[in-house]
C-alpha cells in the first residue's frame, strides 16, 4: 500500500546518498511541487540547501509575499529571492509562439539559477563543499508529456523537464518524478507544510507568461493579474476549490470586441475562464461552475478591469484541448 511516510523515508535515504556533503539549490516557483519537493531535501541534508526563488514578474498577486513570508516560516528553508522581472520580461518582448515563450522562460529560470550559484560559490568553497545540485519539483505527468518517460511525442515543453538548456550545468535531484500530484499533497501534509501551500491548485512554471495569448507585457500582466485575483477569490468564496482542479484564466491580448460601458463605446480584450476538473491533469473535464459564481466573477472582472470588457468560458475537455492554452 502507498504510504506517504514510507516515500519521505525512502527519499531521503536516496538524496542524502546522492547528495553527500555538496551543497544544494533548489528551484522553488511558489508551486506545491517545488514547496515538497524543497521541502523533502531540506528535512534530508538541513542547510546544504539554499531555496531560490525567482520573482519572474510572471507571478499571480500575492504570489511572492506567500512564499517569502508563510513557507520560510513554516519550514525553517534558507531562503533568497531574484528580482527577475526586467530580464524576462526584456528577453520575452516581442515573442507570441507559445513554445518560444516557454524555452525563454526555462532558459531564463537557470541562467538565474547559475547567477545565484555564482553568488554563493565563494561562500560554499570556504567549507570545502561546491554546490552541485538543483531540486526540480517534476511531477510523474510532466515526465510523460514532455515525452521522457515513456517515448510518447512532446506535447508542449515544459520548462522544468524539456526546455532545459544543453549546457546546464547541476545535477537534477527530481524526488517527485514517480508521484502523482495527490500523493505529493499528502507528503507536504505529513512533513507539515501549511495547508494553504499544499492545498494549492497547480499553477505552471511559465506563469502567466503561458496565460496572455500575444506578446507578454508589463501593462498586460498587471490586467491579468487583477482578473486572475478576483476569479480566484470568488471560486474560493464559493467553496469550489475542491471540486476544480485548477482555473486557468487568460488574457486574449490580440484580441478584441466591442463594448458599452455608461454612456460609451468599449474596445477591450476578453477574458477566458477555464475551469477544469481532474485526477492527475493527463485529462480533464470543464467544472459544471454554477452560474451565479460565473455572474458574480464576469461582473467584477468587467467592473474593476478596465482594459476587459468580455468574459467568456472555456467548455472543451482535455483531450482535445489542453489545461492551459498556450
Ligand atoms: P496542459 O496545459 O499540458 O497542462 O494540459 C497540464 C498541467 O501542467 C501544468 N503545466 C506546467 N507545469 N511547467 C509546469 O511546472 C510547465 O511548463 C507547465 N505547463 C503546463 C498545467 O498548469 C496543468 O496543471
Amino acid at each position: 500500500d502507498w504510504n506517504a511516510g514510507n516515500v519521505i523515508a525512502e527519499q531521503i535515504e536516496k538524496i542524502r546518498a546522492q547528495v553527500g556533503d555538496a551543497r544544494v539549490i533548489s528551484a522553488l516557483s511558489g508551486g506545491v511541487d517545488s514547496a515538497v519537493s524543497t521541502a523533502l531535501v531540506h528535512e534530508a541534508i538541513g542547510d546544504q540547501l539554499t531555496a531560490v526563488f525567482v520573482d519572474h514578474g510572471l507571478l499571480r498577486k500575492g504570489e511572492r509575499e506567500q512564499v517569502e513570508r508563510d513557507y520560510v516560516e513554516s519550514t525553517g528553508v534558507r531562503l533568497i529571492t531574484v528580482d527577475a522581472a526586467d530580464t524576462f520580461l526584456g528577453h520575452l518582448a516581442g515573442v507570441t509562439d507559445p513554445e518560444e515563450k516557454r524555452k525563454i522562460i526555462g532558459r531564463e529560470f537557470i541562467r538565474s539559477f547559475e547567477q545565484v550559484q555564482r553568488d554563493l560559490v565563494a561562500e560554499a568553497k570556504a567549507e570545502g563543499a561546491p554546490i552541485k545540485f538543483l531540486v526540480q519539483g517534476t511531477l510523474y505527468p510532466d515526465v510523460v508529456e514532455s515525452g521522457g518517460g515513456s517515448g510518447t511525442a512532446n506535447i508542449k515543453s515544459h520548462h522544468n523537464v524539456g526546455g532545459l538548456p544543453d549546457d546546464l550545468d547541476f545535477e537534477l535531484i527530481e524526488p517527485l518524478r514517480a508521484l502523482f500530484k495527490d500523493e505529493v499533497r499528502a507528503i507536504g501534509r505529513e512533513l507539515g507544510i501549511p495547508e494553504a501551500i499544499v492545498g494549492r491548485q497547480p499553477f505552471p512554471g511559465p506563469g502567466l507568461g503561458i496565460r496572455i495569448v500575444g506578446e507578454v507585457t508589463r501593462e498586460r500582466l498587471d490586467v491579468l493579474r487583477e482578473a486572475d485575483a478576483i476569479a480566484r477569490a470568488e471560486l474560493t468564496a464559493a467553496g469550489l476549490d475542491g471540486e476544480i482542479w485548477q482555473c486557468p484564466v487568460v488574457l486574449l491580448a490580440d484580441v478584441r470586441s466591442v463594448g458599452v460601458q455608461g454612456d460609451g463605446r468599449t474596445y477591450g480584450h476578453p477574458i477566458v475562464l477555464r475551469p477544469v476538473s481532474s485526477e492527475d491533469a493527463m485529462t480533464a473535464d470543464w467544472t459544471r461552475v454554477p452560474y451565479d459564481v460565473l455572474a458574480r466573477i464576469s461582473n467584477k472582472i468587467t467592473n474593476q478591469v478596465p482594459e476587459v470588457n468580455r468574459v467568456v468560458l472555456d467548455v472543451t475537455s482535455k483531450p482535445p484541448g489542453t489545461i492551459e492554452w498556450e
